[in-house]
């Protein structure tokens, strides 16, 4: 029997640090979705595949092998056999993922890619609809959330570090878009579900949320 912890919500609400800081400090394993849509809008722009050509996406949709390992907390994702961990994290991609996510087919395929990373493990997922649509039983089942400009704040902050070049205006309307576009979805539409933990983390620290989700998860599996 797998333990499952689902957390959703919005971008830049913490989910991936907090995410990635439990797995290690709790032995979870780690399953990032968004990265299994992230891949798929890279073959994309690999591929000269326009976002609008629905039918080219799904056409393409055997063709894209995903997997990911956990190694001491450390996650890689691959694509084809080739480690993609930083090239799906480009504006490029972030740009249009949202997009490639909405499409039905995708989803499906991707769930199911989901699912199968999870078997039998005891595992923590952060997504959108992981809590909803996933993992609708899972053992714990989180909504994170935060206000608005403080998740692009946080957003902004992160690309600086690493050298990307991109206006906080520019980060703040990404996020926007997303927001509409994650929440408007036909499936796996972001919303909280009805028995999901409500964590609001605009004025908490990284250490303050770790520490309220960890205890939310201990209480229910046990120390
Ligand atoms: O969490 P992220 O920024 O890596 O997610 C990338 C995109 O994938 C985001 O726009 C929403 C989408 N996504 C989704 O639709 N369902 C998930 N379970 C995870 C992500």
């Amino acid at each position: 029997m797998s333990f499952i912890v689902a957390i959703d919500g919005p971008a830049g609400t913490g989910k991936g640090t907090i995410t990635k800081l439990i797995s290690k400090e709790m032995g979870l394993v780690n399953i990032d979705t968004g990265a299994t849509y992230r891949c798929v809008a890279l073959y994309c722009i690999e591929n000269n595949i326009n976002v609008a050509d629905t039918e080219k996406i799904i056409d393409n949709l055997p063709n894209i092998n995903i997997d990911m390992k956990n190694e001491n907390g450390e996650q890689t994702v691959y694509l084809n056999g080739e480690d993609v961990t930083s090239k799906i994290r480009t504006p490029e991609v972030t740009k249009i993922v949202s997009e490639v996510s909405s499409i039905k087919e995708v989803r499906f395929a991707m769930v199911d890619v989901q699912r199968n990373l999870a078997l039998g493990k005891d595992v923590i997922m952060e997504g959108r609809d992981i809590t909803t649509y996933v993992f609708p039983n899972a053992d714990v089942k989180i909504y994170m959330d935060a206000d608005e400009v403080e998740r692009a704040n946080r957003r902004y902050k992160e690309m600086q570090e690493k050298g990307m070049e991109i206006t906080f205006e520019e980060v703040l309307e990404n996020i926007q878009k997303r927001d509409k576009n994650d929440k408007e979805k036909e499936i796996g539409a972001l919303k909280i579900a009805e028995d999901a933990i409500y964590v609001d983390t605009t004025k908490l620290t990284i250490e303050e949320v770790k520490e309220k989700i960890k205890g939310i998860i201990e209480e229910k599996r046990g120390k």
